[in-house]
């Protein structure tokens, strides 16, 4: 499986104070940073786009941006989110029709590619042209849309499902993960960990970030 990596979701933190929330977070262990993109179309919300991510990555060096996109065309913003120094680009596998091809203008414009997958997508949706093409697989745990939410326990069969077809990825778990959920995703072979709430919440973010990647490490 590959190595283990916390990424907290800025969803959580303070957006008044975000380069400081992030450089914290840097500090605390965390090597990369979860941005939740929302356009107010895919999901209800909205949150930020390219010229926040820009804003962030120009005062936080070496930043690695998750973006997760939850927006309606994520072939849109490819340019304008690699422009910004987006790392990883995560589109829902809901939101396109050709995968692949979104996958191929990702790796052109040197980013990593991501394919989410909502709680009501069965893990078949990933094809295995579309596994093989990606670097990261993301199962989320909650319905887009919003942080703190309830961690949904039977979305975790599609993080076995996924990993047993394609071991050599990154598998994602997003939405309500923390450490009283953190056994199950990396019992199904989950190695990238997102968590907004419970490190932003917690009264020491870093022993949290460590103890969750000790669980998935272990
Ligand atoms: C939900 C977002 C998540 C969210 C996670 O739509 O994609 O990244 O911020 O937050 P918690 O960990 O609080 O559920
Ligand atoms: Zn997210």
């Amino acid at each position: 499986m590959p190595r283990a990596i916390i990424s907290p979701s800025v969803l959580a933190s303070d957006f008044g104070q975000l380069t400081a929330e992030c450089k914290r977070m840097i500090k605390g262990g965390a090597e990369w940073l979860h941005m939740d993109v929302m356009d107010g179309h895919f999901v209800p919300n909205i949150t930020m786009g390219a010229p926040v991510l820009s804003c962030v990555y120009k005062d936080v060096p070496g930043i690695f941006m998750d973006c997760h996109m939850m927006v309606a065309q994520p072939e849109k913003w490819v340019n304008d989110i690699a422009d910004a120094g987006g790392s990883l680009y995560c589109f829902h596998i809901e939101a396109t029709t050709d995968a692949v091809s979104l996958i191929n203008a990702i790796h052109g414009r040197n980013m990593k590619a991501g394919v989410a997958i909502s709680p009501d997508t069965p893990s078949s949706a990933i094809t295995d042209e579309i596994g093989a093409a990606a670097d990261m697989l993301l199962v989320m745990t909650v319905y887009p849309g919003r942080g703190g939410q309830k961690f949904l326990e039977r979305c975790v069969p599609k993080v076995a499902e996924l990993r047993a077809r394609f071991p050599e990825k990154d598998i994602e778990v997003d939405g309500g993960v923390g450490p009283k959920t953190i056994d199950i995703c990396a019992e199904a072979g989950s190695n990238v960990i997102v968590a907004g709430t419970a490190i932003f919440g917690a009264p020491s973010p870093e022993d949290v970030i460590v103890s969750l990647k000790a669980t998935v490490t272990t």
